[in-house]
């Protein structure tokens, strides 16, 4: 089977940027940050972005050239008969469980794009604004509308096959959601009290860090970067051979992270001043938002911009996790692509259902204390990535070895890459302890 390849160097960086780039950055990391100590945590997510972040992404974009695979085909092809394809279908298995509630949040943008025309939010306080966010819901059958449309879009994109000319326009949309970003930031820091959440974000109380916010932060830099499930495996396999991988790999860290930081400006010192709780979880973040926009000149349109580029962001990361799931049935199993992505799609929707309707407040659909649809991604991005990041680093540096690696970052000794053996020690060693002690901490 011929496999397509990006068509030019921004067009791969696009993709694994777009990937990157969604809800992870603007909705769950203010949230983890608001609930794990605020500076304390940003610091450990920095460092932890710094240090692991671009090895592990080289790792996977080197097991996804070397082999132009999906990541069982990958595993398979680079160790046969062995365990290792089985990591996988773990990757699989996690995409499947991260479009499930990840589809649910990505519905809201809907909800709110329809709210923020309707100019729903002007002149409301906040108790308002909050309760409309509770009312909202608790109206499941709402929550399941929009999260069935959101996966149909992923869907129609996947099977199309037009994601590149998605992330065409990605290329001028993302840029944009930056320059919304920064105007919103600008906006938050001259609020009054502002300076609390300025404080509350980058003054770091080292009394903070515990276990539980050091597995958060891993976490939540796997997930940010779309990594340790093989996303980038798949995205690898489509990279050119001419390509390079470490400077496509610093560069999608970068931006990923500098659109989280931005997010974390706008929403703490604002938060801080409408008196929002850096605590309040989703609450943060939809509540927050269209506060902002009530105190802004030309926030109606500001509101509707925004709410359209999140969605965007948001669809070029579920187009990421469905194609996972496709490629596998598609290559594996030699399913139509058609039916792969119908059979796909209509799974993460019967998993999903529960994931949205576990949001209600009467809701009984609860795991250990936690929703539904907390326990999926409690498990996704704090078990399974992990885990899964571990053994990629692990069969890099000790199955895959030096040579290969370096033949593959170097495109076979064309390119000079004067970092290659740190960053392979990083792969080798570094890494795999460095996951393996935060996990075990964190689980103590
Ligand atoms: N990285 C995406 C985000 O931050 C989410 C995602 C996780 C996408 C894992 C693919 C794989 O929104």
């Amino acid at each position: 089977m011929s496999r397509d390849g990006f068509g030019s160097k921004l067009g791969i960086i696009a993709a694994a940027a777009g990937s990157a780039v969604g809800l992870g950055n603007i909705y769950r990391f203010p949230c983890e940050l608001g609930n794990n100590g605020g500076g304390a945590f940003l610091l450990v997510y920095l460092l932890i972005v710094l240090c692991l972040g671009v090895p592990v992404m080289l790792s996977e974009f080197v097991i996804g050239r070397r082999t132009q695979q999906n990541p069982i085909g990958a595993f398979k092809t680079l160790k046969p008969k062995s365990a290792w394809p089985l990591f996988g279908y773990l990757g699989v298995a996690c995409a499947f469980i991260i479009m499930a509630f990840y589809s649910t949040v990505a519905g809201w943008t809907l909800e709110y794009i329809v709210k923020a025309v309707g100019n729903e939010f002007h002149g409301k306080d906040l108790e308002t604004i909050e309760k409309e966010f509770v009312a909202f819901h608790d109206i499941g059958w709402k929550n399941v509308f929009w999260q069935a449309v959101f996966i149909f879009l992923t869907a129609f994109v996947v099977f199309k096959g037009v994601a590149e000319g998605i992330e065409k326009y990605s290329k001028i949309l993302m840029p944009l959601l930056v320059l919304i970003l920064i105007v919103l930031a600008i906006r938050s820091l001259t609020l009054p009290n502002a300076m609390e959440g300025v404080t509350f974000l980058f003054h770091p109380d080292f009394s903070k860090i515990t276990g539980s916010v050091l597995i958060s932060a891993l976490g939540q830099a796997f997930f940010s970067l779309s990594m340790g499930m093989g996303v980038l495996i798949t995205y690898g396999s489509y990279i050119k051979k001419n390509d390079n991988l470490a400077t496509t790999a610093l560069s999608v860290t970068l931006s990923d992270t500098l659109v989280a930081v931005l997010a974390g400006i706008v929403i703490f010192p604002a938060a801080f001043s409408f008196g929002i709780r850096p605590t309040a979880g989703m609450g943060l973040v939809f509540n927050t938002l269209p506060m902002i926009f009530n105190q802004m000149t030309g926030g109606y349109v500001f509101c509707i911009i925004f709410f359209v580029l999140l969605a965007v962001a948001a669809l070029t990361s579920t187009i990421s996790l469905l194609e996972v799931v496709v490629a596998y049935l598609v290559e594996e199993l030699r399913m139509s692509r058609r039916w792969a992505t119908v059979l796909a799609a209509l799974g993460c929707m019967a998993v999903g259902v529960f994931a949205s309707l576990s949001l209600k407040s009467d809701s009984a659909l609860r795991i250990a204390g936690m929703s539904f649809f907390d326990s999926l991604d409690f498990f996704s991005a704090k078990i399974l990535l992990p885990v899964g990041a571990f053994f990629i680093v692990l069969f890099v540096g000790w199955v895959m070895g030096k040579n290969a690696f370096f033949k593959e970052i170097t495109n076979e000794g064309t390119l000079k890459l004067s970092l290659k053996g740190v960053i392979f020690f990083i792969i080798k060693f570094v890494a795999p302890l460095a996951i393996a002690l935060i996990f075990i901490t964190g689980f103590l």
